[in-house]
């Protein structure tokens, strides 16, 4: 029967089978990041809101319309956190680790919210992983960083993954730039969309995201940021590119690269996985040489991405297979005492490693066989009289097994 409740809009639960294959992800995403020197950072679900404001910038949809903001108790404004890279930043300062050796490498997993309108792979409470490299312009960061990603998506086995790349130089490139597209698209204010045309001053850049005829007609002639790069920010992406490539990473360039975050210098890259549908994007991130100044610390060039866990899930369409159990212990005659005995002995079974269940549901020798092969368990140890049988759960065979030794009686297999 369900309740009078329901998870909140664009949130959901994670049952057994889901848990098992988010794991996965986690596991393989741990040992890739170990391997390449990324350590574990973990930050608040909630930070003071002028963080986000000014990390991701007040122009941007996450600020203006996404947050989930909220006075605390105290009075003071707090905002449970829409991304990962702004608090990265933040406790990279509060702990000093721009005196450590750079660049620091950091990588993250947890709960993000932004209060978007939900529809598949979009939600309100969302998954995920994501890496760090502070501390360094090189160029070779980006390129691990990238390659780092399309690994982890290769490895997963999400399929039809496309890789997309683009820069948007330095900030006074970037400025010119927004000042020539602002005036080609005030120039042809009568075919953009409504929207658009109201944010050409706030953020012309999106104009590239916009999927009305009008504005796309309109964006077909615009200049492109990439056409206009120069000097050491065409170099550092000729170099991007040429490590790509040697390395083996697949990528098309895009001139019309947009991120929904203000941060971004130079590199910007997309994982888009066509399978997916409206939220085609998997994965993305960019270099952001201005953020850490921007929070108040030092000059610090960074790079990095996340990728939502959902979006994996999806474009995998599978959940994981329940693993099984060595040994269901089942008592043949239903009597408190004998139940007792199963329970404490499958305490100790666990305790001596092996995995190890028995019925709590009272049930009699049969439903406890059935429970047994329900969960998955290889053999079923049945408690009977003196002694006890060991029974094959595949092949039904069943043997007598000495008491005295179960632990090896149980992990050398079955009947
Ligand atoms: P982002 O592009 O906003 O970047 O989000 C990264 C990924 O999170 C997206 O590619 C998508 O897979 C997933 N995602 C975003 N919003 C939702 C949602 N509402 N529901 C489900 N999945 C979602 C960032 O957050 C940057 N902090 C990435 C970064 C790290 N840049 C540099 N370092």
């Amino acid at each position: 029967m369900a309740s009078n409740y329901q998870a909140p809009r664009g949130t959901f639960d994670v049952l057994p089978a889901d848990a098992r294959a988010r794991r996965r992800i986690e596991a393989v995403a741990a040992a890739i990041f170990a391997r390449a020197g990324y350590e574990t950072i973990a930050t608040p679900a909630f930070e003071d809101t002028e963080l986000f404001e000014r990390g991701v910038g007040r122009s941007t949809d996450i600020v203006r319309k996404e947050m989930f903001t909220f006075e605390d108790k105290g009075g003071r404004s707090v905002t449970l956190r829409p991304e990962g890279t702004a608090p990265i930043c933040r406790a990279y300062l509060e702990h000093g680790m721009h005196k450590l050796a750079q660049p620091v490498k950091l990588a993250y997993a947890g709960p993000f919210f932004r209060h978007e309108r939900p529809q598949a792979g979009r939600y309100r409470q969302f998954h995920q992983i994501g890496v760090e490299a502070i501390g360094t312009d090189s160029p070779l960061a980006d390129a691990e960083a990238i390659a780092l990603l399309a690994e982890l998506l290769a490895e997963l086995g999400v399929p039809g993954v496309e890789l997309r790349l683009g820069s948007l130089g330095s900030p006074g490139t970037r400025a010119a730039y927004l000042e020539e597209l602002k005036a080609h698209l005030r120039a042809n204010e009568g075919e953009l969309s409504k929207e658009v045309r109201e944010r050409i001053e706030i953020n012309p850049l999106r104009a590239f995201d916009a999927d009305d005829d009008g504005t796309r007609a309109v964006m077909a002639s615009a200049p492109t940021l990439l056409e206009r790069l120069e000097g050491e920010d065409a170099d550092h992406f000729a170099e991007v590119r040429a490590l790509l490539e040697a390395a083996g990473v697949a990528f098309t360039i895009d001139p019309t690269l947009v991120r929904g975050l203000d941060y971004y210098t130079r590199t910007i890259f997309s994982f888009v996985c066509a399978g997916l549908g409206a939220q085609s994007e998997v994965g993305g991130g960019g270099r952001y040489d201005g953020l850490i100044e921007q929070l108040g610390g030092p000059p610090t060039p960074a790079v990095g991405w996340a990728t939502g866990v959902e979006r994996i899930l999806l474009a995998l369409g599978e959940s994981e297979e329940a693993v099984g159990r060595d040994v269901f212990v089942v008592v043949a005659e239903d009597d408190p005492k004998w139940r007792a005995t199963a329970s404490l002995l499958a305490m100790e079974l666990r305790r001596a490693g092996l995995s190890a269940e028995v019925d709590l549901g009272g049930r009699a020798l049969k439903g406890q066989l059935k429970q047994a092969d329900r969960v998955g368990a290889r053999q079923a140890l049945i408690l009977e009289g003196d002694g006890a049988q060991l029974r094959d759960m595949k092949s039904g065979q069943q043997r007598s097994v000495d008491t005295g030794n179960l632990v090896e009686e149980i992990a050398g297999g079955g009947a």
